[in-house]
């Protein structure tokens, strides 16, 4: 082993003794780490585009909340996650009070706490908000034990819910997990693309300052730092999957250049896609002179050069639901796909833009795939269909699947005949 190799292992276990340290505070069955079921799968749903706490100070507002709850049970009803993706825009912050803008979050996980799932959340435009902030939503969080949530980039533009969880085979019990007896199977890879607006923050103007919308810098240099510790110390390139709330560039050049609705089975009904850096310019200012900055070229780079990374999941964008691969260098862009797959969910709460079927994608990774760096994803509808099943493996894009139906649902106990601004608007 190299100087380097060495240092990078020793940083490696550093790393993971923290996390482990992280991830045991205060759980009522310490020692319970991620880890694949008896029968080698590992099935991930997804919740996104929640907004709860819409017009708390109209009916519609909590009605909303209601619905949506009723939603996520019963895709629970019908799957069976080892692990729950609350995959941005959890909270409509925009609508909250200083006081309690995280209060949601109860209603949000009571039906996971009550199902004993663990949960991980990577978060929004609308989480980062004037009145509600990601360091308080995460604190919030962690009073349960479930919560897989972290922050692992200190730096001050990071944002939050930047962290990786590593999931481990069944054998491997915390004892022997702590021992590092165990070599991680798969890592799933969280990023906070931030948006909204800052804290408690306004200029000297009184508005309230902008959070640009991209995945930091400093992020990026983690997530190749931290992927090259992890290769170094299993000596091996570990299968992995990201989850970041705001789609990448590349899914707008995508839907640009055509997406299929039996290649790409799903819903396309936002179009353009709005991606990071939307409404930026590339020299760093955003006063509505430009539609797209770039700035996430840096996090493209990473998720197409560092080695095993299968797919990305987004939120953002209500109406589309698609799955792409991303193999070439597509027009309008610098950087090539590598293969990875593009993914969009499905809108999962009744709070937010848009009446398509509420609905949670389901990531469904065995063992044996895996070794192909290939996965299952399917939509769960809330009427209870399954819609979109595909296999995200080699010959994704050219595999022929059913055309997705587009079904449209209203909140079925919302009278939205009275619209009340908020103090925000
Ligand atoms: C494992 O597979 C068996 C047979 O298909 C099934 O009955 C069982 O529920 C599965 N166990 C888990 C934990 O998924
Ligand atoms: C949150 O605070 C606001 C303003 O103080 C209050 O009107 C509202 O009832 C509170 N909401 C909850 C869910 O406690
Ligand atoms: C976890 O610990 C924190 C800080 O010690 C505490 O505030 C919280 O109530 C604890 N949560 C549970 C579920 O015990
Ligand atoms: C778990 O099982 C795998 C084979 O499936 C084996 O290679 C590994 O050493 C086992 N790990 C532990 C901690 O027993
Ligand atoms: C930044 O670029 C935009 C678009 O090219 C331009 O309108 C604006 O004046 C530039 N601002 C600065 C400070 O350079
Ligand atoms: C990919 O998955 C699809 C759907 O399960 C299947 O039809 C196709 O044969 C698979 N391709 C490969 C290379 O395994
Ligand atoms: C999709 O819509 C068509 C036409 O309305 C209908 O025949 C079909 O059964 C629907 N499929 C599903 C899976 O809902
Ligand atoms: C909806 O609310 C309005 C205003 O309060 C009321 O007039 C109307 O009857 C309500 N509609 C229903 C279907 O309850
Ligand atoms: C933030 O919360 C305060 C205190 O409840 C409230 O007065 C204010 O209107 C809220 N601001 C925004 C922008 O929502």
């Amino acid at each position: 082993m190299s100087r380097s190799l060495l240092y990078l292992a020793l940083l490696g276990s550093l790393v993971e003794c923290l996390s482990l340290a992280k991830r045991y505070t205060n759980s009522s069955t310490p020692g319970a780490p991620l880890r694949f079921n008896v029968n080698g799968t590992f099935q991930i749903s997804i919740m996104e585009d929640l907004h709860f706490g819409e017009n708390a100070w109209d009916t519609w507002g909590p009605q909303q909340d209601i619905n949506s709850v009723e939603v996520i049970k019963k895709v629970l009803d019908k799957e069976s996650p080892s692990l729950v993706v609350l995959n941005g825009d959890l909270i409509t912050g925009d609508n909250g009070f200083l006081e309690n803008s995280t209060i949601y979050l109860e209603q949000i996980v009571a039906p996971l706490v009550q199902r004993n799932l663990p949960w991980a959340s990577a978060y929004g435009n609308h989480d980062h908000q004037y009145n509600l902030s990601t360091d308080a939503l995460l604190e919030h969080e962690q009073r349960w034990p479930n919560a897989m949530t972290k922050n692992m980039v200190e730096s001050e533009d990071a944002g939050t819910s930047n962290y990786y969880l590593p999931i481990y085979p069944n054998n491997c019990t915390t004892t022997s997990a702590a021992a590092e007896k165990c070599i991680p199977e798969l890592i799933l890879w969280f990023f906070d693309s931030r948006g909204g607006f800052q804290y408690q923050k306004k200029d000297a103007s009184g508005n309230r300052l902008g959070l640009p919308n991209w995945v930091d810098i400093s992020v990026v240099r983690w997530f190749q730092q931290t992927h090259a510790v992890l290769t170094a110390k299993y000596q091996k390139t570990i299968p992995s999957l990201a989850f970041v709330h705001i789609p990448t560039y590349a899914s707008v050049a995508f839907q640009t250049a055509g997406v299929s609705p039996h290649y790409q089975p799903g819903i396309n009904d936002d179009v353009p896609v709005s991606p990071q850096a939307q409404g930026w310019c590339a020299n760093g200012t955003n006063d509505r002179n430009c539609d797209y900055g770039g700035q996430d070229v840096p996090f493209m780079q990473a998720l197409t050069t560092l080695p095993g990374i299968i797919a990305v999941f987004s939120g953002h964008d209500h109406g589309d639901t698609w799955c792409a691969k991303w193999n070439t260098r597509l027009p309008g862009m610098t950087v090539a796909g590598n293969g990875i797959n593009l993914c969009f969910g499905q809108h999962t709460g009744y709070g937010g833009y848009g009446n398509w079927e509420r609905g949670s994608r389901q990531i469904k990774v065995s063992m044996e795939q895996l070794r192909d760096f290939e996965v299952e994803s399917w939509i769960r509808l809330e009427s209870g269909h399954v819609v979109g099943s595909v296999g995200l493996n080699a010959t994704y894009g050219r595999d022929w699947y059913p055309a997705t139906n587009n079904t449209k649902t209203n909140c079925p106990t919302c009278n939205y005949t009275i619209v009340t601004p908020g103090p925000g608007s």
